[in-house]
């Protein structure tokens, strides 16, 4: 998906996108050694705020900044007063040095080149702050969902495998040679399967397919139903995070 395309689908993005665990928040605090309750954090690629808020929701001050207005107006719209937004590129920050206890990539960091991103969120991080990147995926393991998966790339083209572990060998090796851990959370999230069709249909893979695009989700659900014989569904992840220390 190219990067004005998190513009044109922001409200349906923001309304269907998974969230992230709360064992998420609690594996950041550890890191930090502090809690979220007053900390400030700088959450890049923040798009219409899907973690800003869990942050925020911890009690942190969060500023959030994402190149995309039309995310960030969404962002603005639904954020409390703990939130500030500000337009910018998370590879030249528009913000000065030392000033976060945290700097946090929800889903964003492929997005930034990282000979570029990494020296600038470490350049904002307050001494002993952390950088803390993150990846919801699919969990592989549960049955009905790897069929579910292998049936729909049978007619959309196949995104390739996500292995997020480059941001951790990266952080680990030269020049930057951070204290680098990762954890990995498996969880789920319930949700009607009218829903899940909505939040498919937001995948860029199957937005790619146009005109084909709600036929083959309908046909989709339908088999799903069929599998699991229920309207509802656990939609299974793991959240894969890379935890940073200068
Ligand atoms: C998959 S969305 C993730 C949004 C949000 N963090 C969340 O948890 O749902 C990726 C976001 O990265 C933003 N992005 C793209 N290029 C970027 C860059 N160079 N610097 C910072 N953010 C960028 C996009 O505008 C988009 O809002």
């Amino acid at each position: 998906m190219s990067r004005q395309l998190f513009d044109l689908v922001a409200r349906d993005y923001d309304a269907y996108r998974p969230d992230y665990p709360a064992q998420l928040f609690d594996a950041l605090e550890s890191a930090m050694g502090q809690p979220l309750l007053r900390a400030d954090v700088l959450d890049v690629g923040a798009g219409t705020g899907i973690a800003t808020r869990a942050l925020a929701g911890r009690g942190a001050n969060v500023v959030a900044v994402d190149p995309g207005p039309e995310v960030l107006a969404v962002l603005r719209s639904r954020s409390t007063s703990r939130v500030r937004a500000v337009v910018g590129d998370g590879n030249a920050l528009p913000l000065p040095d030392e000033m976060f206890d945290l700097v946090s990539y929800a889903q964003a960091f492929h997005w930034t080149d990282p000979d570029r991103s990494i020296p600038e969120a470490l350049r904002v991080l307050k001494p002993g702050g952390v950088l803390a990147i993150w990846w919801n995926r699919h969990d592989p393991t549960v049955r009905w969902f790897a069929e579910h998966t292998q049936r729909l790339f049978q007619v959309c083209e196949k995104p390739p495998r996500a292995d997020e572990s480059w941001a951790a060998e990266l952080l680990r090796g030269s020049p930057w040679q951070c204290h680098v851990a990762t954890v990995e959370i498996p969880w789920s999230r319930r949700m009607s399967l009218e829903d899940y069709g909505r939040n498919l249909l937001t995948q860029s893979y199957v937005f790619a397919l146009g005109d084909h695009a709600p036929a083959v989700v309908a046909e989709e659900l339908e088999a799903i139903r069929a599998d699991l014989g229920t309207d509802v569904i656990d939609e299974p992840f793991v959240t894969y995070t890379v935890l940073a220390r200068p």
